[in-house]
């Protein structure tokens, strides 16, 4: 079985030498793949992304190296790849939300052409689809349930026209019904507020 790892550029400071040191016995003891976020652990995800980091492990290593940081287009996409010249990406905030993150990727690397925008109904389906997930799958307590359900909600409907106010009204919501109930009206006033915006 192939066993990967990942890691930051360090803890508190960056010292290159120890890190690919650390990065090559890995490799030696048998790692498939390298995946580094390009920041210090006590940054959490605060500052830039250290691509310089990422690309002097990529030179150093035989085995693929993937990038990890602030990939929330695919534009930054791009970036990790022109500035690290890694064998792969890693996104995660940036998909929160915006599980189509990947094929927009994919696109815009294959043709240089950014994608059209997802129509809000397809949100509003996959949104749904990602809550009767949480339903089924999630065993956690209701409370915490309909905590995780809210904050998928607002993920999804954040770029929405009236994202603010519907916001308010996701983090009042009691229950999946109550949910499900507001995502078809915010689907509702966002189609009355472009086509409003229209006129
Ligand atoms: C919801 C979520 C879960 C994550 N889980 C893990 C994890 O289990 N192990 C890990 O090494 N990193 C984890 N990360 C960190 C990411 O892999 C990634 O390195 C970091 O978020 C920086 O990438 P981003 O800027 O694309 O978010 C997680 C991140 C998010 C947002």
């Amino acid at each position: 079985m192939p066993v990967t790892i990942k890691i930051r550029t360090g803890y508190d400071n960056k010292d290159m030498r120890h890190l690919i040191n650390m990065a090559k016995h890995c490799e030696t003891l048998g790692v498939a793949a390298i995946f580094v976020h390009g920041r210090l652990a006590i940054q959490g995800y605060s500052g830039d992304v250290d691509y310089e980091a990422i690309k002097k492990i990529k030179e150093a290593l035989s085995v693929p190296v993937f990038g990890s940081g602030n990939i929330f287009s695919p534009e930054l996409a791009k970036r990790m790849f022109d500035e690290t010249a890694c064998d792969g990406i890693l996104v995660a905030r940036g998909a929160l939300g915006n599980p189509w993150i990947f094929k927009q990727i994919e696109e815009y690397l294959n043709s240089g052409l950014a994608g059209i925008d997802v129509p809000l109904e397809e949100k509003k389906r996959i949104l749904k689809k990602h809550l009767s997930y949480i339903d089924r799958y999630k065993a956690i307590r209701a409370q915490g349930k309909i905590g995780l359900m809210r904050k998928a909600a607002i993920w999804y409907l954040k770029s929405i026209p009236k994202a603010a106010r519907v916001r308010e009204k996701i983090t009042a919501a009691k229950n999946y019904e109550d949910l499900l109930g507001l995502i078809d009206n915010a689907a509702i006033s966002a189609a009355r507020a472009s086509a409003r915006h229209e006129i």
